[in-house]
């Protein structure tokens, strides 16, 4: 195969380098092309802009395949823990027992938030959406920690307070809503235990932790903990190439998860066949609505950018909600419909066509539900797992010297030049 690609433009012939990666995706070179032709490219949504250089994630959208630093994610969900992926998607390399046993004393050390960051959270409205506070108390967490990362020890040291704290400080900011005491941390439970206690024990009723859940919370944040150039990651990448600090570069993803067409999906999944169950609509007509050209209405955790099939994370995430359906006995209705859903769908030609399958977010809130999880802190829960993602990118993103300022161009569609017309000769314009 060649090495370069040949474009001719007004008659006018220039050769673009070819990049490959590791596994056969191709790239072709435009950095000179505006200085050689003044042609930009355009291409809105990037679908086809590739913004990087990456070894973190491989996806294989036609293929359905997912892999972090090399590794299955059907072998992570079932092998691995969410502090182990999250070692490894960071530092590129599964740890060895002592570097696991490391991180998490370090976990447990960074665990508890500031007291002072408890009145932000008082004085926040009651009704506020989790994700919006999540955002702003991760951007405060930078007037806490103002120090810079200027090495690789800093740099571990900031990774492990920001997944420590983002687990205490999401259970906080459930508990204030409820108007409930805050639960602190405990030493001697594990990463996801830990989560499940501070949300869910009370004075009054102590939380019992059951294995099966702690096993199915460390698999929807296995499943969750990168997914390469996605809306947040590139956020976060972009708001980092300014140079940034960590704390609001994440603040910025965070916000750009909480939208429906994101990670907000979760969220988005539940009020819909909530909508379906609690208003009788027939699943065959949310079908239709669907497939209209006249109505903005989308099947919500159906469609991805990049899967033109089945997402892995879903299969894995269906098994992981049937699972915790069947342990704990409980029945939802929202399950049946959403069995229905899918299955219509995956047979409809509208959705054939489109390659429209289940994407992560059509069974994860299903499972979240039936775990005890508030819908509204279904896109914080997503966050958390995303966390590990976002830092190793932001990281690469620094240390990559081929990075510039994230600066994208556009093409003009206003007015062209024209006066300024001093205010007494604009006249009285329309009543
Ligand atoms: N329901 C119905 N039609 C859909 C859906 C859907 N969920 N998703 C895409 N389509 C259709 C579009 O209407 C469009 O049809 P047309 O070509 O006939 O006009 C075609 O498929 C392509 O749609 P785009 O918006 O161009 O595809 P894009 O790659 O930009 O969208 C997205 C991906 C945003 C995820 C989309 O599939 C969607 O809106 N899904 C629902 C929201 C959702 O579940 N988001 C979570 C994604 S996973 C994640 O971020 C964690």
């Amino acid at each position: 195969m060649s090495n370069v690609a040949t474009l001719t433009i007004n008659g006018q012939t220039i050769e673009l380098p070819i990049i490959e990666g590791v596994e056969g995706d191709r790239g072709i070179d435009i950095r000179q092309l505006r200085q050689k032709t003044g042609f930009i490219t355009y291409d809105p949504g990037y679908g086809n802009t590739g913004s990087c250089k990456s070894a973190i994630t491989y996806m294989d959208g036609e293929k359905g395949i997912l892999r972090y630093r090399g590794i299955p994610i059907e072998a992570l969900a079932d092998q691995s823990s969410f502090v182990e992926t999250a070692y490894l998607v960071i530092n590129g390399e599964l740890p060895t027992r002592e570097q696991l046993n490391r991180t998490s004393v370090q976990l447990n050390d960074h665990s508890l938030v500031h007291e002072d960051m408890q009145i932000f959270y008082q004085n926040f409205p009651r009704a506020s959406h989790p994700m919006g506070i999540l955002s702003a108390m991760v951007n405060a967490l930078r007037s806490f920690y103002p120090e810079l990362i200027t090495s690789d020890s800093d740099f571990e040291e900031v990774y492990v307070r920001l997944i420590s704290k983002i687990r205490t400080m999401a259970a906080i900011s459930y508990k204030i809503s409820r108007g409930h005491k805050v639960e602190y941390p405990r030493a001697d439970y594990t990463y996801c235990a830990n989560f499940l206690n501070m949300m869910f024990n009370t004075p009054v009723k102590p939380y019992i932790l059951r294995k099966e859940l702690v096993r199915a919370l460390n698999v929807f944040w296995i499943l969750h903990a990168d997914h390469e150039q996605n809306c947040s990651t590139a956020v976060v990448r972009s708001v980092g190439s300014a140079r940034t600090n960590i704390y609001a570069s994440l603040s910025a993803g965070i916000s750009a998860l909480w939208g429906e067409l994101h990670g907000g999906a979760n969220q988005a999944v539940i009020q819909m066949l909530s909508d379906i169950h609690e208003k009788g609509i027939k699943v065959k007509d949310v079908i239709k609505r669907a497939k209209s050209k006249t109505d903005p209405f989308r099947l919500m955790g159906f469609g991805h950018r990049v899967y033109k099939t089945y997402d892995p994370r879903a299969k894995i995430m269906k098994h992981n909600c049937h699972e915790v359906l069947d342990r704990l006995n409980y029945q939802d209705p929202l399950l049946d419909i959403a069995l229905e859903l899918e299955q219509i769908a995956t047979s409809d030609p509208y959705f054939l066509d489109h390659y429209l399958y289940p994407n992560v977010d059509f069974y994860s809130g299903i499972m979240l539900r039936a775990m005890g999880i508030p819908t509204s802190m279904f896109t914080v829960m997503f966050a958390i797992g995303r966390l590990p993602g976002w830092i190793a990118q932001w990281r690469e993103n620094t240390l990559d010297p081929e990075q510039r300022l994230t600066r994208p161009r556009q093409v003009y569609t206003g007015l062209t030049e024209r006066p300024y017309i001093p205010i007494d000769e604009r006249g009285n314009g329309p009543d």
